[in-house]
This record gives C-alpha cells, sequence and structure tokens, in this order.
C-alpha cells in the first residue's frame, strides 16, 4: 500500500482541484517531478473518472491519488433557497440563464465512483468534506489502496484516525478552494496551517500540510511542524498542465483583485478564492445548501466563463507567488535545500 512516509522521492503533493482544474497532464506532471499528484475525482462522472484515471496512466507510471467529496444530506431552508434564487436573478437574466425553482440533493454519484476507484486499483484516494462509512473505508484497504482525509481541525484528525483513514491532509486557512470542514454547518476553526500540523502530527499518522505554500521555506517550515509533505494548489494554477480557465489565470496577476477571502456565496459551502463583484454583492445570503447552492449558481457560471467578476476564483492566499511556468519547474523551486557545508 502507497506510503507518503516511505515513497515520496519529493515533499510536495500536488492538490487535487476539481471543476476543470485538475487535468491528467497535471496530475501525472506533478508525480513525474517526484511529488504525488491528487486528481479531482469531484463533479466527474463515474466514466470521465475513469477515463481520466486510465489517461494519467497512460502519462506516467508514477503513483498517484484521487480526491472525492463526501455528500451530505441536510434539511434546506426552502424560503432562504427561494430568496437567494431571487437575488440571483438579475444576473442570470444577463447572463440569459433560467434559474432552477428548486435543485434536488445529489451524492455526485459517490458509490459508483468509489467502484471506478476499486476496480482501477488507484494508489489512493483521499476524501474532503467528511469521511466515508468504514465498509468504504474497508473496500478501499482490501484492493490495496491507502485512504487519506482532509481535516481542518484536531477534532477532525481524530474523528479520521479513530475511522482507519492512513493520512491525513492537514488543510490549514491560508488554503485556496473549498474548506474541508466535516460538516456544512461546522464553523470554520480558521488554524493556520502550520498550527495545524503541529497539533495533529502527535496523533501518529503521516501528515500533509496545505495552505498558503508558496516557497522551499515554506515547505521546510510545514516538514519541521511534523509533516511529510507540503501540498500546494494555488501555486499549479497558472502553468500550462492545469485546466484553469484563462479568466481565471489573468485574476491572479490582475492588480484588480487584492485579497481572497472565504465565501458560501457560490456552492453553500466555504470555500476560499479572489475577492470579487459576485463575492462582494452575495456573500453572506447564501444558504447553508451543498451541492443546491452549487448547482444553483453553476448556469449562471458557465454562461459568464470570461467574467472574472462572475466566475468563482478559488485561490489561497499566497497567490500573488503562482507563476505561468511548468509543473517541473513549480516542484523543482520546492525542493528545500540542503544547508550550506563549509569547507574547513
Ligand atoms: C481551484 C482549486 C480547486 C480545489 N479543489 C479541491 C478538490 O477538489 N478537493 C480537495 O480536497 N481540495 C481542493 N482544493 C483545496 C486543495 O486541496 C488545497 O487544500 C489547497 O489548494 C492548498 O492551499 P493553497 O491553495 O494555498 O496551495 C482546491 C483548491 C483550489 C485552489
Amino acid at each position: 500500500m502507497y506510503s507518503f512516509t516511505r515513497d515520496l522521492r519529493v515533499p510536495v503533493v500536488g492538490a487535487p482541484m476539481a471543476g476543470g482544474t485538475s487535468t491528467p497532464a497535471l496530475t501525472s506532471a506533478v508525480s513525474d517531478a517526484g511529488g504525488f499528484g491528487f486528481h479531482g475525482g469531484a463533479y466527474l462522472s463515474p466514466d470521465a473518472l475513469r477515463a481520466d484515471v486510465r489517461a494519467i496512466r497512460e502519462l506516467t507510471d508514477q503513483p498517484f491519488g484521487v480526491n472525492l467529496f463526501v455528500p451530505e444530506q441536510v434539511d434546506v431552508d426552502e424560503e432562504e433557497f427561494a430568496a437567494y434564487r431571487e437575488r440571483l436573478a438579475p444576473l442570470a437574466e444577463r447572463a440569459g440563464v433560467v434559474l432552477p425553482e428548486s435543485v434536488p440533493f445529489t451524492d455526485d454519484a459517490f458509490d459508483a465512483k468509489v467502484d471506478v476507484l476499486i476496480a482501477e486499483r488507484v494508489p489512493v484516494v483521499s476524501f474532503t468534506f467528511g469521511l466515508p462509512d468504514r465498509s468504504t473505508v474497508g473496500r478501499l484497504h482490501d484492493a490495496g489502496i491507502a485512504v487519506s482525509s482532509t481535516v481542518t481541525s484536531v477534532d477532525e484528525a481524530r474523528i479520521a484516525v479513530d475511522h482507519g483513514v492512513d493520512s491525513l491532509c492537514a488543510q490549514g486557512f491560508a488554503a485556496g478552494g473549498h474548506r474541508a470542514t466535516f460538516r456544512i454547518h461546522d464553523a470554520d476553526p480558521q488554524v493556520e496551517t502550520l498550527d495545524l500540523v503541529r497539533a495533529v502530527a502527535p496523533l501518529g499518522l503521516p501528515v500533509v500540510g496545505a495552505g498558503g505554500v508558496s516557497t522551499s521555506r515554506d515547505v521546510e517550515a510545514i516538514l519541521g511542524a511534523g509533516a511529510v509533505a507540503a501540498q500546494i494548489g494555488t501555486l499549479l494554477l497558472r502553468t500550462p498542465e492545469a485546466g484553469t480557465r484563462q479568466a481565471h489565470k489573468d485574476a491572479l496577476v490582475d492588480p484588480r483583485f487584492t485579497r481572497t477571502v472565504t465565501t458560501r456565496a457560490y456552492s453553500g459551502r466555504l470555500a476560499r478564492g479572489l475577492e470579487n463583484n459576485f463575492i462582494r454583492s452575495n456573500d453572506g445570503h447564501a444558504p447553508l445548501a451543498y451541492p443546491q447552492v452549487n448547482t444553483l449558481t453553476g448556469g449562471i457560471r458557465k454562461q459568464s466563463s470570461t467574467d472574472a467578476d462572475v466566475i468563482n476564483l478559488w485561490a489561497g492566499s499566497g497567490f500573488r507567488e503562482a507563476r505561468a511556468v511548468s509543473v517541473a519547474e513549480v516542484i523543482s523551486g520546492l525542493i528545500p535545500q540542503a544547508p550550506d557545508r563549509f569547507d574547513q
């Protein structure tokens, strides 16, 4: 079974980035560079996921992983949902989109995708937004697949350890994209990456620290805090291998965008991205309903894919460090340097 402690050549993990950013080229390039590439499996159909896994295998013989979002069905406040729909109506009209009256809960074909990953013997499967049931962890283990859980607090880490996972991804508050909190109603613990790594490392599992990693010094600091590797997402967004939309790539270097914030406005779940007009107008109004809010805003985002003031620009706080260079260059720049040796 794959081990982050034993098998990593370079202590850098490429974040899974669902929604188009993860591509087979990106995931395989991270693994080829000696790191460990994770592929975002959320939002893909089981068939598309299988095709991506096979495409990654065509591109590299190195190990890689796939990440899935764990579904959580919660009661939706229909009035709040209708009010949010009303709020978005003018924007939808401008985009030429008819917003759905109601959006049913879907589990993103979770079980079928787990079956694909087991059949394809993907070396590592990681979970975000909570944990799968124990029988799923058991089936993955029986197939020789290592299981990882993304956590945002020590409490979540303890639950994951108790659940029998093999490694933890400690996601600090600076991280781009969705917060991994186990339940949608949980307040964000807002723990910084180094503090979280220090707090969960004593639990005994290999820990990968994620959030705000931009330089080899950041990687060194995360390793020094007790992690086996640092995970990068934002730093990969402008690489040619990533499937990031052009408007998103451009916004990362546009002086108009000055900071990142966390918001539920796009999906109902908290996520960190560049602050734009959509967030300024709608933050604080979305009901706590995932994936329903994500689906509700999806049509507008699709029709406005070139408008950085409408689409979600997921990014971590270190977004200014993202460069338009190859994945191999990003990763080689992160390898901690051996201390200088002085010959006497
Ligand atoms: C565009 C984007 C998409 C992301 N999608 C996922 C995802 O599908 N699954 C996941 O576990 N994390 C996802 N994340 C979060 C990353 O796994 C990771 O925690 C984060 O990128 C690390 O912080 P950084 O962005 O500061 O490097 C995403 C992040 C970004 C920027």
